[in-house]
C-alpha cells in the first residue's frame, strides 16, 4: 500500500476510529444479537464513509477494519498453524445408561458424592475452528485439523459477519490473548438452497450441511467463502492470558459479553438426571431448529474439577457428547420407481426397506433425476446410506459398494409415462425428463394439488388422495372444474362423510379472491414461482393485464428475463390455458390487486449495473433491488445512487466516476441486499 503524500489530519484519524467502533458495534447488534439499532442504509453509509477515508489514506487500513471482511486474494494452498492447546474431541454416548456411567465414572475418579453442576449445550454438526484474538484483535483463525495443527483459514473466517474482528469491550476489556473455539455451520434452508443452485449448475450437491460448511470454509478464494451463508456458535476457549475464569458457564457468559455468538439454548444442569432431561428436551426441539445438531454436550462446569479430571488421549474426562438417534442410516433399495410431477417432470425415487432415520420411518427417497442416479450409480438391490436433513425429503447419499450383490440392477429411465403411457421426452441440454401429455393423470393430480397449496389458492383439506379420487371419478379434469363441485358430487365417494364434503366445498368456494400473486403462482407457469409471481403482480395488478403484456412489457419487470418472459407468453398463448382462465373467471375467481408497495430498505435508491456478475444473474440482482423498494435503471445519471460494477465494467463505470456516484463491488452489493 502506498501512503498518501500528505500527513493524515488528526480529525481523519479520529473519524476513522469512530467509524470502526460504530461499525463493529452495529455488526454485533445485527449479526450476533439480531437486534439492529440502525437501518441497513445507515450502516451502509458509515461503511462507505470509512471506505472512502481508507481509500484516501491507505496507511490507515488495518487488518481488523470492517472494510477488510472481503477482498483478500485467493491462496495457492493453506498454511498450517499449531494450536497453542490441543483441540480435543469428545467421547460419545448413545444411551441414557452410558450417560449415567459417565457421571458415575467422574464420581469414582474424584471420590466424590453428590451432584455435579453441569453445563449442557447443543452439539452443533459443523466444522470446528479456533479464533485467536491478540489484544482484542482477530489475528489468526484455523480449522481443527489433527487437533495439534490446523489449516490457516483466517481470510475465510473474516468474511463471516458472525465472527467479530474486534472484541467488544463495552462490558469488560479484552484479555491480552484469547483463543475462542466454536463450530462453523450452515442453516438447513441455506444448505438446501445452495445444493439446488449447485445441481442446477451441474455441480455435485453437498451430502449434508456439515460437508457444506467444511467445504465452504476450505475454499482457497475467500470470495467464495464470503458468498456462502456460514455462521458460528462459540462453545469454549483455548489459551487465555490476562483473564481467569472459575467455571465454564462464566466463560461462556464472558464470550457473549465480548461479542461472540453463543447458542441461546445452552443451560445449567444440576446432576446427571437434569442433563439427561435436557437431552430429551432438545431432541424434541431438534426438528424445529434451523440447523443440524447431532446430540448434546455435557460438561462439568467447575474449571477446578475439570483440571483434576484431566484428559485422556484424545478427549477430556470432564465432557461427554450424548448423541441423538442418527439422521443417516443404511438400508436396501428394493426398487426404483418414477413419480410424475405437476409439470410432468419425472422424478426417480428409491423404494427402500423401511428404516428409522432420526426418529422417522423412511421407505422412499428422492433420486432427483436421471443424471443423479447415474452419478451416484444407485442400483436395485444396493445397500445405500439415506439421510434426512430437517424436514427435507429423505435422499440417498451414497451406495455402499462393498455390499453390492452381483445381481444388482441398474436403473433405466422409462421410455413411456407410467401413468398415461405417453412417450417421455428429455430435451437436449435439460436434466429433467417429462411427460408431455397435458391430460396425464399424474400431472393433473399434482397440478391441482399445487393449485390448492398454501402459497397458491390455499384450499384447506384438498390433499393428493382426494384429488386423485375426484379425477378418477371423472368429477374434475382441471382446476377450473373444482369450483363446480357440489356436496352431492362428493358424498357418494368412498371416505367422504357429509361434513367433510361440506368443508371441502366451502374451502373451495372461499378461495375465490386470493391476492393476485397467489393466483399467478397457482396457475403453475414454468419458472414463475412465488417470488416472480409477486414481482409480476406488483407490475401488472391483474391477470388480464399480464395476459396482454408484450414480451417487451414483460422484460421491463425487474427479475423477469428472456426465459421467464417466453414461458409466460407460451402459457397464455395456449388455447387450453386461455380456456382455463375463462373457466376460473366464470366460476367467480377474482384476484385482489397488490397493496401499494411498503417502503423497503432501498426505497428511493436507484441502481445501475455494469459488467459481469459472478454470484447473481442480472435478473436476480435486479429483483433483489426492487424487492427492497429500490429502482434499477439502465443508464447512469446524477440521479443514480449506486453503480454496481462487476467484472470488466463498461462505460457506465467511467460515467459513475465522473459524476461521483458511489460504486459498489458485487460483494458490497451482496452485503447491502442480504
Ligand atoms: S466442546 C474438549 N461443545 O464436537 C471439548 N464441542 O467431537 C471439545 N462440537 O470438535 C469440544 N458442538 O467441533 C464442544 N457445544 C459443543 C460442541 C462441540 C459441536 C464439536 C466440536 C468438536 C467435536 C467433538
Amino acid at each position: 500500500m502506498t501512503p498518501s503524500s500528505n500527513p493524515v489530519p488528526p480529525e481523519v484519524i479520529h473519524r476513522v476510529q469512530e467509524l470502526r467502533e460504530q461499525l463493529h458495534y452495529h455488526n454485533y447488534r445485527y449479526y450476533i444479537l439480531d437486534a439492529p439499532t440502525v437501518s441497513d442504509a445507515e450502516f451502509d453509509r458509515l461503511l462507505r464513509e470509512l471506505e472512502r477515508l481508507e481509500e484516501q489514506y491507505p496507511e490507515l487500513v488495518t487488518p481488523d477494519s470492517p472494510t477488510q471482511r472481503v477482498g483478500a486474494p485467493p491462496l495457492d494452498k493453506f498454511a498450517t498453524v499449531p494450536h497453542r492447546q490441543q483441540m480435543l474431541s469428545l467421547e460419545d454416548a448413545f444411551s441414557e445408561t452410558e450417560a449415567l456411567e459417565f457421571d458415575a465414572r467422574l464420581k469414582r475418579f474424584l471420590r466424590a458424592e453428590g451432584d455435579f453442576d453441569y453445563v449442557v449445550e447443543p452439539k452443533m454438526d459443523g466444522c470446528a475452528v479456533e479464533l485467536v484474538y491478540e489484544r482484542g484483535r482477530f489475528t489468526v483463525g484455523s480449522t481443527r485439523g489433527d487437533g495439534i495443527r490446523g489449516e490457516n483459514v483466517t481470510q475465510n473466517l473474516k468474511t463471516m459477519h458472525t465472527i467479530p474482528l474486534q472484541i467488544l469491550e463495552r462490558e469488560e476489556p479484552a484479555p491480552e490473548l484469547l483463543e475462542v473455539r466454536g463450530e462453523v455451520y450452515m442453516d438447513l434452508d441455506e444448505f438446501k438452497k445452495l445444493n439446488d443452485e449447485r445441481l442446477a449448475q451441474d455441480e455435485p450437491a453437498f451430502a449434508n450441511p456439515r460437508n457444506a460448511a467444511a467445504g465452504s470454509l476450505r475454499q482457497l478464494d475467500p470470495k467464495i467463502t464470503g458468498a456462502r451463508p456460514l455462521k458460528i456458535y462459540c462453545y469454549g476457549v483455548g489459551e487465555v492470558q490476562g483473564r481467569k475464569f472459575s467455571s465454564h458457564w462464566q466463560t461462556l457468559q464472558a464470550l457473549r459479553a465480548w461479542g461472540f455468538r453463543v447458542n441461546p439454548l445452552i443451560a445449567q444442569a444440576r446432576g446427571i438426571d437434569a442433563a439427561i432431561a435436557y437431552h430429551h428436551r432438545i431432541e424434541h426441539q431438534r426438528r424445529g431448529l434451523p440447523y443440524e445438531i447431532d446430540g448434546v454436550v455435557i460438561k462439568v462446569d467447575s474449571l477446578a474439577l475439570q483440571e483434576r479430571l484431566g484428559t485422556k488421549a484424545r478427549s477430556p474426562r470432564w465432557a461427554l457428547a450424548y448423541k441423538f438417534a442418527p439422521t443417516q442410516e443404511t438400508t436396501r433399495v428394493m426398487d426404483i420407481v418414477v413419480n410424475v410431477g405437476r409439470t410432468g417432470a419425472i422424478t426417480p425415487m428409491a423404494v427402500m426397506e423401511p428404516v428409522e432415520v432420526g426418529g422417522v420411518t423412511v421407505s422412499r427417497a428422492t433420486l432427483h433425476n436421471e443424471d443423479e442416479v447415474a452419478r451416484k450409480d444407485v442400483r436395485v438391490g444396493d445397500t445405500v446410506l439415506v439421510q434426512r436433513a430437517g424436514d427435507v425429503i429423505p435422499e440417498v447419499v451414497q451406495v455402499i459398494l462393498e455390499k453390492r450383490p452381483p445381481d444388482a440392477r441398474p436403473f433405466e429411465m422409462p421410455k413411456i409415462c407410467p401413468v398415461c403411457n405417453t412417450e417421455l421426452v428429455r430435451p437436449p441440454g435439460e436434466k429433467v425428463t417429462r411427460c408431455p401429455n397435458p391430460d396425464c393423470l399424474g400431472a393433473q393430480v399434482r397440478s391441482i394439488f399445487h393449485f390448492a397449496g398454501k402459497a397458491a389458492m390455499d384450499i384447506d383439506g384438498l390433499g393428493e388422495k382426494i384429488i386423485l379420487q375426484l379425477v378418477e371419478n371423472g368429477l374434475i379434469r382441471d382446476v377450473g372444474d373444482l369450483y363446480r363441485l357440489t356436496e352431492d358430487d362428493l358424498t357418494p365417494l368412498e371416505r367422504f362423510a357429509e361434513k367433510s364434503a361440506q368443508n371441502i366445498v366451502a374451502a373451495i368456494q372461499n378461495s375465490k379472491t386470493p391476492p393476485f400473486w397467489r393466483l399467478l403462482n397457482a396457475l403453475g407457469i414454468r419458472f414463475v414461482g412465488e417470488a416472480t409471481a409477486q414481482l409480476l403482480a406488483q407490475h401488472f395488478h391483474n391477470l388480464e393485464a399480464l395476459m396482454q403484456a408484450s414480451k417487451e412489457d414483460l422484460l421491463h419487470v425487474e427479475g423477469v428475463g428472456e426465459q421467464v418472459a417466453a414461458s409466460i407468453q407460451e402459457f397464455f398463448d395456449s388455447p387450453r390455458n386461455q380456456e382455463l382462465v375463462k373457466k376460473l373467471r366464470d366460476a367467480g375467481v377474482k384476484e385482489q390487486p397488490p397493496a401499494a408497495r411498503a417502503a423497503g430498505p432501498l426505497a428511493g435508491k436507484t441502481f445501475v449495473f455494469t459488467g459481469g456478475l459472478d454470484r447473481f444473474s442480472r435478473e436476480e440482482a435486479k429483483a433483489l433491488v426492487t424487492a427492497r423498494g429500490g429502482k434499477v435503471s439502465s443508464s447512469v445519471s446524477a440521479k443514480t445512487d449506486y453503480v454496481v460494477a462487476g467484472a470488466d465494467p463498461g462505460s457506465k463505470y467511467a460515467k459513475a466516476r465522473e459524476l461521483g456516484v458511489t460504486i459498489l463491488s458485487e460483494a458490497e452489493f451482496e452485503e447491502m441486499v442480504r
